[in-house]
């Protein structure tokens, strides 16, 4: 069962970004989307990843042992395989349309290494915020399966799946109260319309990575996000494909906290990351 979304003044494009190549874990190329930079204006979302490579030299390395404190990790796997083991002892295997949702609170050391040797890996790491009262939270993570993940059509043909939040009354597989994340995958056939509601002061952005997307006036190809314009106007955003698209719409609710980060921790104060940094060398984060 959905519910019909009605968005009369939708959002428009305030600005397009452009990914920067880069390397991560044991040389695992991949584009970085969110930057640093972006991190206030697109609060409570601190980075997003896309990676997508037929060729193994480029996943191969994977990610070996690393740690993190004081947010939340979302990793979306569209095709290969990656095996994930933490130090509060949990493992599992991340494939093919299926979410590993962690919460590193307080601090869990992770790997994340590729159970392929060849093939295609693509996927996408989302980096969401944790507020204050929560970064020092016991670690929790969820593996989400793709059949597990709530998905549903419109009449238009449009595949939405709803990883967070809430889209046309239908519930996504994880909600979150502070930060109130929408985490959506869309599929759209040529020459569809998709409407989604957003709450005018939730920060939002679309990436496309396959086809492109008209938003308002704003063309909007493929490796590209699209940061949405906010404003007590806008009710939510319309997207229009005129070829086979797919784009993930990502939107939450800022935290307004101060921001520190020293790579894999991001607390609040300088003061934080110190004793972060303190914990990680005197091997406290390895206790489940
Ligand atoms: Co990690």
């Amino acid at each position: 069962m959905t519910t019909a979304t009605v968005v009369a003044h939708p959002r428009g494009v305030e600005r397009l970004i452009t990914g920067q190549a880069t390397s991560d874990g044991a040389g695992v190329k991949l584009t970085r989307v969110l930057t640093q930079p972006l991190q206030r204006r697109l609060d409570p979302f601190l980075m997003l990843d896309a990676f997508g490579t037929d060729n193994p030299q480029d996943y191969i390395g994977g990610f070996p042992d690393h740690p993190h404190r004081g947010f939340e990790t979302i990793t979306y796997m569209i095709a290969g395989r990656m095996r994930h083991r933490d130090s509060a002892g949990h493992e599992g295997l991340l494939q093919n349309g299926g979410v590993q949702w962690m919460t590193a609170g307080r601090g869990v050391i992770h790997s994340e290494l590729p159970e392929q040797e060849e093939g295609r890996m693509e996927g996408f790491q989302l980096w969401l915020n944790l507020p204050g009262q929560d970064k020092m939270m016991a670690p929790w993570y969820r593996d989400i399966q793709s059949g597990d993940i709530p998905e549903f059509s419109t009449p238009q043909g449009v595949t939405v799946r709803v990883i967070a939040g809430a889209s046309h009354g239908v519930s996504g597989a994880v909600q979150r109260q502070a930060t109130q994340p929408l985490y959506l995958d869309l599929h759209l056939p040529a020459g569809a319309s998709f409407a989604q509601a957003l709450p005018p002061e939730h920060n939002a952005f679309v990436y496309v990575y396959r086809g492109e997307l008209r938003v308002g006036d704003t063309q909007v190809p493929a490796q590209r996000m699209a940061i949405l314009q906010n404003g007590a106007d806008h009710d939510g955003v319309l997207l229009r494909s005129e070829t086979p698209t797919r784009a993930l719409l990502i939107a939450g609710k800022p935290l307004k906290e101060p921001i520190a980060q020293y790579g894999p921790f991001v607390m609040n104060r300088q003061d934080e990351i110190f004793q972060a940094v303190e914990d990680f060398r005197a091997g406290r984060f390895a206790a489940p």
